[in-house]
């Protein structure tokens, strides 16, 4: 057995949809277990860019199964949208290599709304949201008032439901001056998206036992990233799901005692978008990579705050998730940089602290602790093996695997497939 999980050890955007892209070469399975079209993964293969959002990035293998699985949060239009989008690339999407839970909650136009109506309502205090109503469908899943994607399988019974849904929802939407969501309007909507999303609907859970029994290689693809995760991020500036490994197992039904590895995926430095606590973020850096090109959202498009590498939240991350071996993205990023930060504990008063801390406020306070290493001035898109790094770059990359406490196994100093070093 060697079901994998990896998980993003940052505030997402770790490049994850590549680092899965390629370990998917050796797994059958590549399994998507929370979050929802928030995620935005940018895979490159053979100069072709793909954006994916619900779709797990092993689509693009050939011979390799996609489970949506019941924690993840399904805006079925959307959806529909991907899959359309990917065949008119391409790439075959079929019921042989993409698989539904049929308990998987329904993200409809109400909660987009409602997002975007309780975002504007928040002012200054906005969690900066991606608008793709997560917070409230996720809201609805834990009121027990959710839709889920089985019911779109009973289209009278989803337009009633719908209906009454609509009905609460609006009334709220009044309240917050938001824009109130036409019942005829989203149920003609769903219900055409319904048409090719049902093909794909099942009990994941019975299909991935089975998978198991059979000795198939599992992968779990973690969407967003530890930080962003509703118990263990910087709440209330998090995502509303269990970004972490443990949400690998609820969102999809395949126990823990099934799991034998946890991938953590970091960048060289960290990025985040939306608001939310920072402490090693540095504008300068920001602009720099800005310039670059790099760093702008998949999803919104939105330019990530930028900061240098924070040990105090990877070591956490390695903790909390877990993580045994460590994947570091965009270390071409850094290249030409002359010298290269790393923080390794917070100063807060007296205290000095390894690991961050619960309370926000206290949080805002910690002033971050650095080591400086030289920058190695080379460029690594085209090194291969770890021997075509120099040898400031290796030095840097193992001194943030040790800061974190994991293993360093793999290196990417691009976006291409080729760009990836195993360790
Ligand atoms: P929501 O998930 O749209 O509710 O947004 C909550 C927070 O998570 C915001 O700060 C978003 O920017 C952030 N977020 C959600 N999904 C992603 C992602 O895939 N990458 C990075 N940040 C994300
Ligand atoms: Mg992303």
């Amino acid at each position: 057995m060697a079901n994998s999980i990896l998980v993003g050890a940052q505030w997402g955007d770790e490049g994850k949809g590549k680092i899965i892209d390629f370990l998917t070469e050796k797994a059958d399975i590549v399994v998507r277990s929370q979050g929802g079209n928030n995620a935005g993964h940018t895979v490159i293969v053979e100069g072709k860019k793909y954006v994916l959002h619900l779709i797990p990035s092993g689509i693009l293998r050939k011979g390799t199964m996609c489970v949506i699985g019941n924690g993840v949060v399904i805006d079925a239009v959307s959806l529909a949208e991907e899959i359309t989008g990917l065949r008119k690339k391409g790439i075959r999407v079929t019921k042989d290599n993409l698989l539904i839970s049929d308990a998987a909650h329904l993200t409809l136009p109400h909660h987009r709304a409602l997002d975007r109506a309780k975002e504007t309502a928040k002012g200054a205090g906005k969690i900066g949201t991606t608008g793709r109503g997560i917070g409230p469908t996720y809201s609805d899943k834990a009121a027990r008032t959710g839709l889920r994607t089985g019911d779109l399988m009973d289209a009278r019974r989803f337009s009633e439901r719908l209906k009454s849904r609509l009905t609460d929802a609006n009334a709220q939407l009044g309240l917050l001056g938001g824009e109130t969501v036409d019942f005829k309007q989203a149920n003609a909507q769903y219900l055409a998206a319904a048409k090719t999303i049902i093909p794909f609907l099942g009990n994941t859970v019975v299909w991935l036992a089975d998978a198991v029994r059979e000795n198939k290689e599992i992968l779990f693809e973690g969407a967003q990233g530890t930080f962003l995760d509703i118990d263990f991020g910087t709440y209330p500036y998090v995502t509303s799901s269990n970004t972490t490994a443990g949400g690998a197992c609820t969102g999809s039904g395949v126990p823990p005692n099934r799991i034998s590895k946890v991938w953590g995926t970091m960048k060289a430095y960290t990025t985040r978008v939306g608001e939310g606590p920072f402490p090693t973020e540095n504008d300068e850096l920001g602009d720099f990579l800005h310039g670059l090109g790099r760093e702008f959202g998949a999803t919104t498009g939105r330019a990530r705050r930028c900061g240098w590498f924070d040990a105090v939240f990877t070591r956490y991350a390695a903790i909390v998730n877990g993580i045994d071996d460590i994947a570091v993205t965009n270390t071409d990023g850094l290249d030409t940089m002359a010298t290269i930060k790393v923080c390794t504990a917070y100063k807060l008063g007296r205290k000095t602290l390894e690991y961050p801390p619960t309370d926000l406020d206290a949080l805002a306070e910690c002033k971050p602790i650095y080591e400086e290493y030289d920058g190695w001035q080379k460029d690594t898109t085209s090194a291969r093996k770890w021997g075509d790094l120099p040898v400031k770059c290796r030095k840097y990359l193992q001194a943030i695997a040790r800061l974190t406490g994991a293993k360093l196994s793999i290196v990417s100093v691009g976006p291409g497939r080729e760009q990836t070093i195993v360790v």
